[in-house]
């Protein structure tokens, strides 16, 4: 349990009792409803097994008037919840720590509109990013977002943690591609900033309240996002790279070279492929190397693009800055490539247990906490392994062990939270603070700023039922 692991007192919330499943099966009807113990136990339960909550509930609404009468509700009866999206959240934000109420939006799934000139997509906050963006692409568009979860979480998940992922390189993040809102406030006021504008500048920005606030201060239940235009080319290229050093070097050099169609830069480090390969038995298109970079481009032109990535690959090949290297536009190898990285998030986890940390650093120190790591933990450690977004300076470290134990969980932290403050970096870059960091936030942001967040709190969810235990430090 997530609260004997992590020595947490549950608050002062009341507690559920058969009225309330009552009341809740008068508004949602029995099947939304989930009190059996093991249909409710997946909902308590993170991807990456790491937190495990006490919750007896879980409630599937359908409807945002729904989540309002749920939350006003609770709010007046002083019941936490724990809103949930696709459950792939990495910082334990998903799953409810005692007994809090799940509300899962696996059941808000419809798409209202899309305009396919301007790119304005509207739609409810339980639509799985994957199905959304084969609903845009029939229509010339793509998310501007994309990460290894998209077959799993929802866009209001993504709204929620501020996802970045894989081409925030090139489309930037959600608080840019967020054109409006609709959010459920604790006490079941609904806010209404569904606006699917560019431009509205009508006073305080009120959507990015919800934007990475990972539903602790209002349920998101519609989102209207801007969706680029669909990539008449795309190119992949997959390289095998001597030394951290010369990885540097390929990305400045990549995006002078590739310029406007560079559209992802990533990385991976020997064990992060190596233990993907072996563990999950994939394969690697090149031989092996200490470092991999993955390059793609989006563009409109297939004949230049390719031409221009190839070049890319011969001049510094040439330069020596590639050892080896492979380039693809045929879509089923470019999807072999991408699945190779995008599966080092759960290749660990084949091996035991593994602490994962997604962390900004300044690029010249990108890469230095990995064999610092190693170092630290000597054989306590099975793998630590380094990969992530060079272009958005964010790296995950994982460190792979048998199990979980306390040892090694006190060696790592604070350890790698000081050091990432040492170096100007955010203890959290893209994943969230969830129930995993809240007492290392002092670390990436100072005693004002938290103690605006807690006035924010207390403005936005006066009893605190929304979420609670995460992402705010207890004595901000
Ligand atoms: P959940 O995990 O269900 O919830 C995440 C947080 O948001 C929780 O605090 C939850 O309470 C809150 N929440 C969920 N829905 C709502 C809502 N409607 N209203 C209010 N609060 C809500 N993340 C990245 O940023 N980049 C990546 O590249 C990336 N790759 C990943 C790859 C894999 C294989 C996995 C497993 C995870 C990855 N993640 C990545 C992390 C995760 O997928 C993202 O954080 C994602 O945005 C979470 O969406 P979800 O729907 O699963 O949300
Ligand atoms: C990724 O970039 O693969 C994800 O953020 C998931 C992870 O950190 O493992
Ligand atoms: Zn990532």
């Amino acid at each position: 349990l997530s609260s004997e692991k992590y020595n947490i007192q549950r608050k002062t919330f009341g507690t559920i009792d058969p009225s309330d499943v009552g009341y809740f099966r008068s508004i949602l009807g029995e099947d939304r409803v989930l009190t059996d113990e093991s249909d409710v136990l997946p909902y308590n339960i993170d991807w990456i097994k790491n937190c495990r909550g006490q919750s007896r509930v879980v409630l599937k609404p359908r409807s945002t008037e729904e989540v309002s009468s749920i939350l006003k509700y609770c709010n007046d009866k002083r019941l936490a919840v724990c809103p949930q999206g696709g459950n792939t959240g990495l910082v334990g934000g998903s799953v409810p720590v005692f007994d809090e109420i799940v509300i899962n939006f696996a059941l808000m799934n419809k798409i209202i509109t899309l305009d396919d000139l301007s790119g304005a997509l509207v739609c409810e906050a339980g639509c799985i990013l994957e199905n959304l963006d084969n609903y845009v692409r029939d229509r010339g568009l793509i998310m501007p977002l994309d990460l290894g979860a998209k077959g799993t979480c929802h866009i209001g998940g993504n709204a929620s943690t501020n996802a970045g992922g894989l081409r925030l390189l090139r489309y930037g993040n959600l608080h840019g591609s967020i054109l409006g809102i609709e959010a459920v406030k604790a006490d079941g006021t609904i806010i209404d900033c569904l606006r699917a504008l560019k431009k509205d500048n009508t006073g305080y920005h009120l959507k990015h309240l919800f934007i990475g606030s990972e539903g602790t201060l209002g349920l998101v239940t519609k989102v209207a996002i801007h969706c680029p235009v669909l990539p008449k080319s795309v190119n992949l290229g997959f390289f095998g790279v001597k030394n951290f050093e010369n990885v540097l070097k390929l990305y400045k050099s990549a995006k002078s070279k590739l310029g406007e169609i560079l559209s992802a830069f990533e990385m991976a480090d020997f064990d992060s492929i190596d233990c993907t390969v072996k563990n999950l038995n994939l394969p690697n298109p090149i031989s092996e190397y200490p470092f991999y970079v993955l390059v793609e481009t989006h563009g409109s032109d297939e004949a230049h693009d390719s031409e221009k990535l190839t070049r890319f690959l011969t001049s510094e090949m040439e330069t020596g800055l590639i050892v080896d290297g492979t380039v693809a536009s045929e879509p089923a190898k470019m999807q072999t490539i991408w699945n190779l990285r995008e599966s080092i998030a759960g290749a660990g986890l084949a091996g035991g247990y593994v602490f994962k940390y997604d962390v900004s650093i300044p690029l010249k120190n990108y890469y230095d906490l990995v064999p610092v790591l190693r170092k630290r933990l000597g054989d306590k450690a099975i793998k630590v392994f380094g990969y992530g977004h060079v272009g958005d300076g964010n790296i995950h470290i994982n460190v792979t062990v048998p199990q979980y134990t306390k040892e090694v969980s006190s060696l790592i932290e604070p350890y790698i939270f000081e050091e990432v403050s040492k170096l100007n970096g955010s203890i959290s870059a893209e994943h969230g603070i969830g129930f995993r960091k809240p007492m290392y936030m002092h670390y990436s942001k100072d005693q004002s700023a938290l103690q605006l967040m807690k006035d924010l709190k207390q403005l936005m969810d006066p009893n605190g039922i929304l979420n609670p235990y995460k992402v705010l430090p207890d004595e901000a």
